[in-house]
Parts: structure tokens; sequence; C-alpha cells
């Protein structure tokens, strides 16, 4: 599933984040990652991503991941990694320890 092949083009971006943005209505069995603060979190790590003068990254906004349990959730490509971002510190971990230094946040991991 979802290897690359020889015959793809380089990477656009170094890594793409997706950060979900969706917001369902109060009361939703499911809940929402906007609820629990995702749009400042991307908004944060937009502007981090700019501060740091991290080159190759994009940070989009997504709509639901189908993780919204979980969430706020994000998802780092080609990595296929998942985290949990319910804080500016979250975020700063990753972007310090995963797309800058290529580590991994195993305690903020998606399961
Ligand atoms: S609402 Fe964010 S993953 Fe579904």
């Amino acid at each position: 599933m979802g290897t690359r092949h020889d015959d793809d083009p380089a990477l656009y971006f170094s890594t793409h984040v997706f950060v979900c943005g969706n917001r369902r209505p109060e009361g939703h069995p499911r809940g929402c990652c906007a609820s629990k603060g995702s749009e400042k979190i991307r908004d944060y790590m937009k502007v981090r991503v700019k501060e740091l003068g991290i080159e190759g990254v994009r940070v989009n906004q997504a709509g639901c991941l189908d993780r919204c349990e979980l969430g706020p959730c994000a998802v780092l490509y080609p990595e296929g990694v998942w985290y949990k971002l319910d804080s500016f510190e979250a975020v700063d971990e990753v972007l310090e320890k995963h797309i800058q230094a290529g580590g991994r946040v195993k305690e903020r991991m998606l399961p």
C-alpha cells in the first residue's frame, strides 16, 4: 500500500502536514477536532514553521481525518505518522524532534 515507485517524481514537500479542522455541531457523538482547538494549533504550526525557517514543509488544514475521538489530530506524509496535537508545546515538540531532527515523538503519536 502506498509505497513510492521509481517512476515517481521527487517529493514536492519533504513533509506535508494535515491538521484536521473539522467542526461538528455541539453534542455530536464523535465530537470534532475544531472544538478541541485544532484551528489555533494549525495556525500556530504554520507560524512556527515560518519563524524557524523550516523549508519544504507545508501545513494544511484538512477535513475530518476519521480519528475524531483521538484528536485534535494531524498526520504527516510521506511518513504516515499521526500525532495528537493538543497544545502549542506538542506542536513545538513535533517540529523540533520529528521534522527538524528526523526523530519521533512517541508519547504524542496516535496508535
Ligand atoms: S473531526 Fe478531526 S478527525 Fe474527525
